[in-house]
């Protein structure tokens, strides 16, 4: 995918009857939006249709959802549309990621950026929502994980994930050389990650080495995913990630 103006926003989604995407070169369903706003408002309008549906049906919504600069703008919409109405009570999310070692209560906690960025401002149930724990001790780290994919199982799988992607082509914290078959589970990350996180966290050395993600089989067994990504040093790993056979060198889609 050639990318004719740094500010175009990009949001690649896995299901091909939800509106008219457009095939070029990529392997993938993509559309191209005029702004990351238009973006995360089409992103956004397509939970809430869920949601209305499920709910009207007597079903829960279970989202997969995502931290990071990506989604804020999906988040926002949310917010503005529960203001408008939207009853979140039937939603069930579960969380990507989170660093390990992570309070929960630290400044660069994906719990706290939850509550903060969503959350709060919601009327998702606190029971309902699921972040892998990045304070859990590393002898129970493996059952941790272990419960995180139960507890998405006993909810019948999740219905729509959101996902960004790194520069390292990571969705989650899956870098490159995570297998096809993977689960939740606790990974190392990759030092261009590191750097790229080394502003919120005041300084490289101060970045943790590792987190708690979930799979890639547990993301691609969602039944649809939203992939966005926005900002010209997205470009290359959008193209490649969309236009590239598939390859342990970056997350895998197909
Ligand atoms: P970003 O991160 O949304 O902050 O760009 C995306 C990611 O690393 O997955």
């Amino acid at each position: 995918m050639n990318l004719p103006h740094p500010e175009l926003s990009i949001g690649a989604q896995l299901v091909p009857d939800w509106h008219a995407p457009y095939f070029g070169r990529e392997r993938l369903p993509v559309r191209i939006f005029a702004d990351e706003h238009q973006a995360a408002r089409a992103v956004a309008d397509r939970i809430a249709q869920r949601i209305r549906e499920n709910t009207a049906a007597d079903k829960n919504t279970v989202l997969g959802l995502a931290t990071g600069h990506t989604p804020v703008g999906v988040y926002d919409r949310l917010i503005q549309l529960h203001r408008e109405g939207l009853d979140l009570s039937r939603v069930v999310t579960f969380n990507l990621d989170e660093y390990w070692p992570m309070p929960s209560d630290a400044l660069q906690s994906y719990h706290r950026w939850m509550h903060e960025n969503l959350f709060d401002h919601v009327n998702i149930p606190a029971e309902n929502i699921h972040i892998p724990a990045g304070d859990v001790p590393r002898d129970q780290l493996e059952r941790h994980c272990q419960t995180y994919e139960d507890a998405i199982r006993a909810v019948g799988g999740i219905d729509l994930q959101i996902l960004g992607i790194g520069k390292t082509g990571h969705i989650g914290f899956n870098e490159p050389g995570s297998p096809p078959e993977s689960r939740t589970r606790l990974v190392t990350l990759d030092p261009v990650t590191r750097r790229d996180a080394a502003s919120d966290f005041f300084g490289e050395e101060n970045v943790p080495r590792h987190a708690i993600t979930m799979g890639l089989a547990t993301i691609l067994e969602a039944r649809e995913i939203c992939l966005l990504a926005f900002g010209e040093h997205k470009s290359a790993i959008v193209r490649r990630s969309v236009e590239e056979p598939p390859s342990a060198a970056i997350a895998q889609y197909q």
